[in-house]
């Protein structure tokens, strides 16, 4: 038999009251939609159909807005990701300077194997993301709010480790 797991709402108690907080600071509620996001996210680790529905019912907005900003932004998960979300910049100066075998690197290491996958022991998911603007520090890697400068495929093994 399957199993579902009911939907927990997150503009509840205390959490209502941080975004209320949040929307007094603006003339419009929408303004308040990414930090209402980062709850969600903050509470589920991820942002789903069900927490944007959510969303778009407190802020007065509809769920395709909502969905549109999530999708636009890399910093929100569509589907549940790692402990330790790492973002390696492989826009084009930082390509040139070896993202691409830092990239190979970490889905080694972690064990993800593919971009967008979470290692099987839950603690990792590795993407490859737009100018960080960094890059004066080839290779930039974002793991979790951290940014790491100076990334070589040599220092992989240590920041894997350190982030497990
Ligand atoms: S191109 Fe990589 S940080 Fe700007």
């Amino acid at each position: 038999m399957e199993q579902t797991t009911e939907y927990a709402p997150v503009f509840t108690g205390d959490n209502r009251k941080r975004l209320d907080e949040v929307l007094a600071r603006y003339p419009a509620k929408r303004a308040g939609l990414l930090a209402a996001l980062w709850m969600v996210q903050e509470q589920h680790g991820w942002v789903s159909d069900e927490a944007m529905a959510e969303t778009a019912d407190v802020l007065g907005l509809t769920p395709s807005y909502i969905k549109g900003v999530v999708t636009f932004y890399t910093m929100y998960h569509q589907h549940p990701v790692g402990k330790t979300f790492v973002q390696v910049c492989t826009t084009t100066p930082c390509n040139i300077c070896g993202a691409e075998e830092v990239v190979e690197a970490f889905l080694e290491h972690t064990g993800c194997g593919d971009l967008g996958a979470t290692s099987p022991d839950g603690k990792f998911t590795v993407i490859e993301v737009e100018c960080l603007g960094a890059c004066g520090f080839a290779t930039p890697v974002m793991m979790n709010e951290d940014v790491i400068e100076n990334v070589t495929p040599e220092k992989v093994p240590d920041l894997v480790k350190q982030y497990s």
